[in-house]
């Protein structure tokens, strides 16, 4: 049993503007959010260094092959014995929910889900930053799905400025971020990419709703990580990526490509590109009216069974799910295929994301590195 709580960052910023405001500016954000390297609030994937995404993929292998043994597992059912955590989902999840808490499981930690806020305070008007306060009183963290952008990150900074600060870890903000499914589309990557050199220098394709899809644009945030990749946008018109993105994949030296012809891109660079991200079209944000009923991508921006001729037979296919219709079965059968790698990832990476948060991968590693002398 790991028996020290995580301690909170020691920097309070004021007011939640100047909070906001501290989460804009790479030291500043380190200060708010990580204490002694350890991640503490998770709300953003530029948070993470290339160092700590590589030593948190590491920790989830390691989680991964003690789990195959049974002591392994005996062992990882005690690093966070005792420790309690909350999952407040106000917006539907099946993957994300479950992988969290089947990961906080592994390590032993009680889960405890709220998904229907009408049945918790909050239908009687209660603010975040006192609900937080209270769930913060039975929890040892808190991870959080809400429709509004802002929701994980007022929550992180009212419990800042409270006398008992948890964790609180984004499971999904708004059209945001989507910090956690980004890490988890790393550690697929990496795995796939581990015979060809890893992430640095690849052409990785996204396909959909960039404005509007958080899995997609904190994916692109989490690449600005890695050497030089290439990045390919795929997308309508209006749902092309936002300036404040564009803008930072440009100042970190990303190459970016934006294309609003799917089979024009693949036909042209098919052949460079080694990962391609496909993204379901976010119509739960169109508004009613609108007009746009039909749920689905336009034909255009339908990853087609035919396109397969335009791509090499190791290109990387992935997709944060669920999908609609822009990614037909038939891909499947393709070698590259590795939607289902991604989902079981994404248990491994959270179970490392708890870890890390609790200052217990390093006995983890270690215990994996002694079990099968790696
Ligand atoms: C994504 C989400 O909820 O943001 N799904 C997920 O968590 N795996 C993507 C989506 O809903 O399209």
């Amino acid at each position: 049993m790991h028996d020290e709580g995580p301690e909170p960052p020691t920097t309070r910023a004021g007011d939640f503007e100047a909070f906001k405001q501290g989460l804009q500016d790479n030291d500043s954000r380190r200060e708010l959010l990580t204490q002694h390297g350890r991640p503490f609030y998770v709300l953003v994937s530029q948070q993470f260094s290339g160092e700590e995404i590589e030593t948190l993929c590491d920790t989830a292998t390691a989680i991964r092959r003690l789990d195959r043994h049974r002591q392994g597992r005996d062992f990882l059912r005690s690093v966070l014995q005792g420790y309690r955590i909350m999952h407040l989902f106000a917006q539907p999840s099946t993957r994300t929910a479950q992988s969290f808490m089947a990961g906080a499981d592994k390590l032993g930690a009680l889960s405890k889900q709220v998904t229907d806020l009408t049945t918790s305070s909050f239908a009687k008007g209660e603010s975040v930053e006192d609900s937080v306060r209270t769930l913060s009183s039975f929890f040892d963290a808190i991870v959080v799905r809400h429709s509004d952008d802002e929701f994980a990150t007022r929550a992180a900074w009212a419990l800042s400025r409270s006398g008992r600060p948890i964790p609180v870890i984004s499971a999904g903000s708004g059209k945001s971020q989507h910090v956690t499914q980004s890490l988890l589309d790393i550690y697929t990557l990496r795995y796939s990419f581990s015979k060809r050199g890893g992430i640095h220098g690849k052409t990785v394709l996204i396909i959909g709703d960039i404005a509007r899809n958080r899995a997609a644009r904190s994916l692109a945030y989490l690449l600005t990580k890695f050497k030089q990749p290439r990045l390919f946008f795929a997308c309508p018109e209006k749902y092309a990526p936002d300036p404040e993105l564009r803008a930072y994949l440009e100042d970190h030296g990303i190459e970016v490509v934006i294309h609003d012809s799917l089979e024009h891109v693949l036909k042209e660079r098919g052949r460079h590109i080694d990962a391609i991200y496909v993204t379901r079209l976010q119509q739960e944000w169109d508004s009613a009216g609108s007009g746009e009923k039909k749920l689905g991508a336009d034909d255009a921006f339908i990853l087609k069974p035919e396109y397969r001729e335009f791509i090499r037979p190791d290109c990387v296919i992935m997709h944060p799910l669920p999908r609609v219709n822009e990614l037909p079965v038939e891909w499947e059968s393709h070698p590259g295929f590795v939607v289902w790698r991604q989902v079981r990832n994404g248990m491994w990476i959270r179970a490392a994301l708890f870890a890390s948060v609790w200052g217990a991968d390093e006995e983890i590693r270690a215990r994996a590195r002694r079990l099968f002398l790696t």
